[in-house]
């Protein structure tokens, strides 16, 4: 079972990945987390180049490394895991792609769903947590000293990628489930919960 999370910087997908772990662990399952783009030696190398501001790198360069990224994790670790019974949790997957380099950055749209499949083989997520917030409420939740090459980008950038996630979540409400992330870790943590458990219910064993 393949369990992805989605949502803008500040949404707090690291921690409720880490509270839904736990909790699919207290029921004596066995879960494995990574993140995307990286999970392998080789995408954590391509996370650095991609996320570092050294470089300057177009959309479309950008796009086949997030893809090639994916397509080296899925190969060598996701489908692996999945194949040992294993639940698998990743930190984005290529709903990702389509919010920020087809919405974002303006790539075309049914190109980049293709790329997406072709990059997994076809694997695709059977739940994915979209944990939403509002731009303000991801700039109040994230200010640092330094934003990586992508978090530089501006809001006119991340307006556009939360309509792409809107957009996802009205193709396929069924996998793509919006939990509204605004309140508190533990509040977003409970309804987490809830969607796992109805989801899980539903999830043939
Ligand atoms: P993270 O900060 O959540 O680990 O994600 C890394 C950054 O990469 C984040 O700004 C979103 C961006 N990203 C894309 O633009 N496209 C993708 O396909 C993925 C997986 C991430």
């Amino acid at each position: 079972m393949l369990i992805t999370f989605e949502g803008i910087d500040g949404c707090g997908k690291t921690t409720q990945i880490k509270l839904l772990k736990e909790y699919i662990e207290s029921k004596g399952l066995s879960v494995v987390t990574m993140r995307e783009p990286g999970g392998s030696d080789f995408s954590e190398q391509l996370r650095n180049i991609l996320l570092s501001s050294r470089h300057r790198v177009g959309a479309r360069s950008e796009l086949m490394l997030f893809e090639a990224a994916r397509a080296n994790l899925v190969d060598t670790v996701i489908k692996p895991e999945l194949e040992r019974g294993k639940i698998v949790i990743c930190d984005r997957f290529y709903d990702s792609t389509t919010a920020y380099q087809a919405f974002g950055r303006g790539l075309p749209l049914d190109f980049v769903q293709k790329l997406n499949l072709f990059a997994t083989g076809g694997l695709t997520p059977n739940l994915t947590i979209y944990l939403s917030i509002s731009l303000d409420e991801s700039k109040r939740r994230t200010s640092r000293p330094e934003f990586d090459r992508i978090e530089k980008a501006g809001d006119e950038f991340f307006l556009k990628v939360i309509e792409g996630y809107n957009y996802i979540a009205r193709q396929e409400p069924n996998r793509f489930v919006v939990v509204d992330a605004s309140g508190s870790r533990q509040e977003t943590a409970r309804k987490v919960r809830k969607v796992f458990d109805k989801f899980f219910e539903g999830f043939p064993k």
